[in-house]
């Protein structure tokens, strides 16, 4: 099977605990079962300099101040945006956990950050095609394992991320009820994903919050 024309970028999102990695891991699986190409990345990518203070940060080993570390997630992003481009426009899909709309929502939950300025340091990155919100209620959050052993893991904060999350929503993004079992949220997202996949491929790729 050949596929012209450019892959989806596609986002999964939502607090923490939600199961954006395990559908991310089954929609990356299926895809390329099914002959499609595809990629899966993920936000934070721990692996890079910048990353490794990144997961250092989240482990609670170093502190560093809030802005700075609003500024090392968004960089982050930024180095892999030319590893981006590159596999979308040779046609791959792109299936990533986590992405500037987690940067917004977490930081902008801290005192005296505004939204507005959260957005700064991401606009002109690719945008999405599509945005799957994963929205967990916090009641079943915090009963999933190991919840509460990393940086923002606590339901207050969760809670402010959630609304943030909201605040963002634009016309990429899909809400998805993640309290129901794995399957049937898959089978959700499955059904968004291809449609995404179909309907952007002959579309130019856009920039963020532009
Ligand atoms: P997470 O996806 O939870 O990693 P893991 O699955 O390994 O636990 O991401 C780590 C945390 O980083 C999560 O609490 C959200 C937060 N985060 C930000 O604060 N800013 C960002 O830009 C990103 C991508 C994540
Ligand atoms: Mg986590």
């Amino acid at each position: 099977m050949s596929y012209p024309g450019r892959g989806a970028l596609v986002v999964l999102e939502g607090c923490d605990k939600a199961g954006k990695t395990t559908q991310a891991k089954l929609l990356y699986e299926n895809m390329i079962k099914a002959g499609i190409p595809t990629n899966y990345m993920c936000f934070p990518d721990r692996t890079t300099k910048i990353g490794k203070l990144i997961d250092d940060y989240l482990k609670c080993n170093n502190d560093i101040e809030d802005h700075a570390i609003h500024l090392l997630f968004s960089a982050n992003r930024w180095e892999n945006v030319p590893k981006m481009k590159e596999l979308l426009h040779r046609g791959t899909t792109l299936v990533i956990d986590r992405y500037a709309y987690s940067g917004v929502a977490f930081s902008s939950a801290k005192k005296n950050f505004s939204l507005d300025w959260c957005k700064q340091c991401d606009i002109g990155l690719p945008k999405p095609d599509l945005v799957l919100f994963f929205d967990l209620n916090m009641h079943n959050a915090v009963q999933r394992p190991t919840y509460g052993q990393e940086r923002y893991e606590n339901q207050t904060f969760q809670e402010k991320v959630r609304r943030n999350f909201l605040l963002l929503q634009d016309e990429s993004f899909k809400v998805i009820d993640a309290n129901r079992p794995i399957e049937v949220v898959y089978e959700d997202a499955k059904n968004s994903v291809l449609r995404a996949i179909q309907e952007s491929r002959f579309k130019p790729l856009q920039e963020l919050w532009v």
